[in-house]
């Protein structure tokens, strides 16, 4: 039977939480069109058993963290609330880097803030290529963590090199890279992370918002073993990660209740051995990346 937990930062989570990218304005930048249904979004989650919720201060920027406050202040004791540093936005929503030493620590305390809480359960280190060395901005949220701010660190964009570098120097809550069906160039870090015990969180888990065509739930093997077990496309995206290995987690992002419910259920998807043999061949070989 698949396991339907994995621990995270000490607490124990669902395999299935929420992304919170989606409840922002178009472009992840401004209000909702619907203040009402984004916090009804995030109430429902939380109803159905989520207690892995993702998100940023540069999602809105703001406006993320304040829907979660808003919907679940004071938090239910379990509930592990993720969180981003790295970026930030121009006045039109564009979206900049922001990974010096003291901007990491900005962006934590803006966390801090916006959600109301003493220390973020855990913070992933967003990393832009070409920017800060690492071990710069691991020192920097190895500080924040032995301040309490933060309980655990966690590195999302990162390569196979950069997380042995990380995990020499610290121990590390989770991984969220790109990852789905039709990108699967973390492969090897999936592998390398369930070695390890550390939570592998894929991004863009249903093929994400920002392209036209859907490259997971457009793609024609993914229609077909929709077709013959029943799921909805999102559902077979969804459960073929979950198949992949306990220590991978979902944070499929949505704004839409219909969506919540429908990505949860996942939870109770089957897949075959013939159904992921298909699904395979939605890639190639995963493409081996230089470290
Ligand atoms: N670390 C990073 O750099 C990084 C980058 C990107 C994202 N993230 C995190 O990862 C989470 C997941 O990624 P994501 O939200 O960008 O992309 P995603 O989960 O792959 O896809 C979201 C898109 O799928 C749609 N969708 C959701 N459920 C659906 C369903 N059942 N059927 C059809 N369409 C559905 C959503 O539209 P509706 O709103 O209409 O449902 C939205 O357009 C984010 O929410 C964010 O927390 C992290």
């Amino acid at each position: 039977m698949m396991a339907s937990t994995y621990p995270l930062a000490g607490q124990v989570v669902g395999r299935v939480g929420f992304g919170a990218m989606q409840l922002p304005g178009p472009g992840v930048f401004g209000p909702p069109r619907d203040r009402d249904a984004a916090l009804a979004v995030l109430r429902a989650a939380v109803d159905a058993g989520v207690n892995h919720i993702d998100t940023s201060q540069y999602y809105g920027p703001d406006i993320a963290n304040e829907l979660i406050r808003e919907s679940l202040h004071p938090y239910p004791s379990d509930l592990v609330l993720v969180s981003k540093v790295g970026g930030k936005r121009d006045e039109r929503g564009g979206w900049l880097a922001a990974q010096n030493p003291d901007e990491l620590r900005s962006g934590v305390e803006e966390n801090l803030a916006s959600l109301r809480l003493d220390q973020v359960p855990v913070v992933n280190l967003r990393r832009i290529e070409g920017s800060v060395p690492l071990d710069e901005q691991l020192d920097a949220m190895v500080a924040m963590r032995d301040e309490g701010l933060i309980g655990g660190i966690g590195l999302s964009n990162v390569t196979v090199g950069e997380y042995r570098l990380a995990r020499e120097r610290t121990d590390l809550a989770c991984v969220q890279n790109g990852f789905n069906l039709a990108m699967r160039d973390s492969a090897d870090l999936v592998v390398e992370c369930e070695g390890d015990g550390v939570a592998f969180v894929p991004f863009f888990p249903l093929g994400s918002a920002f392209s036209t065509t859907n490259p997971v739930l457009g793609a024609p093997e993914v229609l077909s073993v929709a077709r013959r077990t029943g799921a909805t496309p999102a559902q077979v995206a969804l459960a073929w990660l979950l198949h992949l290995a306990p220590h991978v987690l979902l944070i499929p992002g949505t704004s839409s209740l219909e969506h919540l419910r429908e990505n949860l259920a996942a939870r109770s998807v089957d897949l075959d051995a013939e159904a992921m043999a298909e699904l395979a061949t939605v890639a190639p070989a995963p493409i081996r990346r230089e470290a």
